[in-house]
């Protein structure tokens, strides 16, 4: 560091003023880029604000000087926040996958009998290019354009309005008459030449680089200043719409047209089909013109064109029943395997993993590719030294596709599973399913509690994203902190608030040990003067990570269960148990109560897999101790019951049964589960009303023997008209 940084302002000579303003504007500028496009700050919010407040001394001192890149040009500073969150009105949902042309023909026919619809009623579908950037929901209120959100979870997303301003493609009024609101959805996307544009001038000034224009564009629209999001030329495509008083079509087609008559682009290559053979044949039209288009796609979507139908066919978990993607296939590229290495997750499960020669593969460099199982290496009869065929496609995790046995080096030897964990060397099995007879694909370790990889995968899933998701409690930190035996069960996590002392000394310790290290490779001596200054970084990170810990200690239920971890128990299934169960209370003292399992098959979309697992993880003593400490540290809030305001089956249980006329019973149940009641396929003394078309045999039966209410199709209807 130059020796001019510690002189008092007034003592500079000019000649030195100029080189400590140059320092200044480069050191800020770095700060500013680990802050804002790295989110890894690197000194305190107090030592920047001093580097700010001595530029702007000296240029109050030599205003002669002051720089064109000068930080003082940039006002705002630091936001103390980041984007404030914003709750999607109507969820911003994701689309379900089609592979090939048998899928594509799967989803009209599953269409075609929901709807109860035979083959020969005409049913046009919308097929669109599937933008690959990222979603985004804009609000308009009497015509005018209120807030921007990113897509986040589905249910909340981030208010990212300033960015969305800059983007030309998002008129800042509709044109003509409007609805008085209106949220319309599409695609942020950066086009190729944009994205070439981007990395040179990222390149020339010394910045990072994006690997694809999904990333760039992700990048750009989460930029806290709006003025960098402007300066990076993005785009928007419009196709789909949220909240809305009054819909202006009732198709997709006329609510395309719409959109564009509002000012929005839309798709250039949009086409209404009427037969599985004209969807397919877009499909092929569309990936032969991909390469030229100017952009990334990564499929086709086709849609149900009528809105009624769409309203009819409804959701699916997290996509509707009306739509479907049609993805192109992934992306191939040759390398070498260099190395086989075994990862173990957080239920033991042993991961093959092929380190490879980098290559690049569709624009992303990849190093590493997932083998799966031993069965998969043998299928493939992968070794260490092969020439590879790897894909990958989208976010998922790259895969070995084959290998190239002309290039097998002589000295390749077939690979040999571990029998022991690599962690903590306990056996690794295959359990042997007591059904079937038949062993399990996967490998696990039994080590279980005392396995220190499946401790850390555990504790590292509870902090994430769609769990805790605990700000700054990254996986280096919970691996060192579980090594220094501060973390063992999730509860540990929030005693660390009370334990700042502790968390210091290791932290320091860790980073002391990691520059040792550092120094020993690159031969430099010890460490001066700049020790200190960033250990007071490290109090400030401290402090913010143990604000972040106590800003989580109130959770939302379902994002509660998803963290527990129970295995087959992802956020499907956890959102699933915590709308039926409401309350953590409640659903702990149902899985401990004798019906336990019964109560989970009563629950639509849980199987019985998981109901087992569910079961099991609470017949565990020590997952009933983990539990009751963390409720000690934390509070869970209830799941309200789905929005069914003045819905009179919302709690209740239904039984459909016989034949019904106007829907089929998969539409009668859905629609019954849209208004928040529970539905069946048997009657019990727990069933509040039994649906009953002609031909119902023991159901009712059973139904007349208990005293349920016992209604016709008709009535159903009539019940729930208009909600
Ligand atoms: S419709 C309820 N149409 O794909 C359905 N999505 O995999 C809403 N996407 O999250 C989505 N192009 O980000 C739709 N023409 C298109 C699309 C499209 C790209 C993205 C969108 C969505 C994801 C689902």
């Amino acid at each position: 560091m130059s020796t001019l940084a510690g002189k008092p302002v007034e003592k500079l000579t000019e000649h030195e003023a100029a080189r400590e303003l140059e320092r200044l504007a480069e050191e800020i500028a770095a700060h500013d880029r680990a802050y804002y496009q790295e989110d890894r700050p690197k000194i305190s919010d107090a030592e920047y604000d001093a580097l700010r407040k001595r530029n702007a001394a000296i240029e109050a001192r030599f205003p002669r000087l002051i720089r064109p890149d000068s930080p003082s040009h940039r006002v705002g500073a630091r936001p103390s926040e980041k984007f404030a969150k914003v709750v999607h009105a109507v969820p911003m949902l994701s689309l379900d996958n089609a592979f090939d042309d048998q899928d594509v023909t799967d989803f009209v026919g599953r269409v075609r009998r929901f709807l109860g619809w035979g083959d020969d009623k005409p049913l046009v579908f919308v097929a669109e290019p599937k933008i690959d950037g990222l979603s985004a929901s804009l609000r308009y209120e009497n015509g005018l354009f209120v807030q921007g959100a990113t897509r986040g979870d589905g249910t909340e997303g981030e208010d990212i309005t300033a960015n969305l301003r800059t983007i030309k493609d998002v008129p800042l009024r509709l044109a003509g008459k409007a609805p008085k609101i209106m949220e319309v959805r599409g695609e942020v996307y950066m086009t190729h030449a944009n994205f070439a544009a981007l990395n040179k001038r990222q390149e020339k000034e010394g910045k990072q680089t994006y690997a694809n224009p999904r990333n760039s564009a992700a990048g750009s629209v989460r930029q806290l200043d709006p003025a960098i999001t402007a300066a990076r030329a993005l785009n928007f495509f419009a196709y789909a719409w949220g909240e809305a008083s009054a819909l202006p079509a009732d198709t997709q087609w006329g609510m395309l047209q719409q959109f564009k008559a509002w000012g929005f682009q839309v798709n250039p290559l949009i086409r209404r089909c009427e037969t599985v053979q004209a969807v397919l044949k877009f499909y092929r039209e569309i990936e032969s013109r991909r390469a030229g288009l100017g952009y990334d796609i990564d499929g086709v979507v086709y849609k149900v064109d009528r809105l009624d139908l769409q309203e009819r066919l409804g959701f699916v978990s997290r996509s509707p029943r009306w739509a479907i993607a049609h993805k192109f296939p992934a992306e191939q590229a040759e390398t070498v395997l260099l190395k086989i290495d075994i990862q173990v997750g957080r239920t033991g499960k042993l991961t093959p993993v092929a380190r490879l020669k980098p290559v690049n593969v569709g624009g992303v460099v990849v190093e590493n590719a997932t083998l799966h199982n031993e069965d998969e290496i043998a299928r493939l009869d992968a070794r260490e030294g092969d020439t590879v065929i790897i894909q990958r496609a989208g976010d998922v995790i790259p895969q070995v596709v084959r290998v190239i046995r002309e290039k097998r080096p002589r000295s390749a030897k077939p690979y040999e599973m571990p029998r022991k964990c690599p962690i903590c060397g306990s056996h690794a099995v295959r359990e042997v399913d007591e059904k079937t007879g038949e062993e399990e694909v996967d490998r696990r370790c039994t080590g279980g509690l005392i396995c220190a990889a499946q401790a850390v995968e555990r504790l590292k899933h509870f902090v994430g994203r769609d769990a805790f998701d605990i700000e700054g409690l990254g996986g280096t930190y919970i691996e060192t902190l579980y090594d220094a035996g501060l973390l063992k069960e999730p509860s540990d996590i929030f005693a660390l608030t009370r334990k700042q002392a502790e968390l210091d000394r290791v932290l320091r310790e860790k980073r002391a040990e990691q520059s040792a290290e550092r120094r020993a490779r690159e031969g430099k001596a010890a460490p001066g003067s700049k020790a200190k200054r960033k250990d007071e970084g490290e109090s400030k990170l401290i402090e913010n990570l143990i604000t972040s810990i106590n800003n989580r200690r109130e959770i939302a239920l379902d994002r509660f269960i998803n963290a527990l971890g129970i295995r087959h128990v992802g956020e499907t299934n956890a959102r699933l148990l915590a709308r039926n169960f409401h309350t953590i209370g409640e659903f702990m003292a149902a899985m401990e109560g004798k019906d336990a399992l019964e109560q989970l098959n009563a629950i639509g979309g849980i199987g019985d897999v998981v109901a087992e697992a569910i079961k099991d993880f609470f017949d565990e003593p020590h997952n009933r101790k983990v539990l009751a400490h963390l409720l000690k540290e934390v509070d869970v809030r209830p799941m309200a019951a789905p929005k069914v305001s003045g819905s009179p089956v919302a709690g209740k249980t239904v039984v459909f049964t016989g034949t019904l006329e106007k829907m089929t019973r998969q539409e009668a149940k859905a629609r019954a589960e849209s208004l928040g009641a529970k539905t069946a396929g048997s009657v019990s003394k727990k069933t509040d009303l039994v649906v009953a078309g002609p031909g119902a045999g023991s159901k009712l039966a059973e139904a007349q023997k208990l005293g349920v209410k016992v209604i016709d199709e008709a009535t159903w209807l009539k019940m729930i008209e208009g909600l």
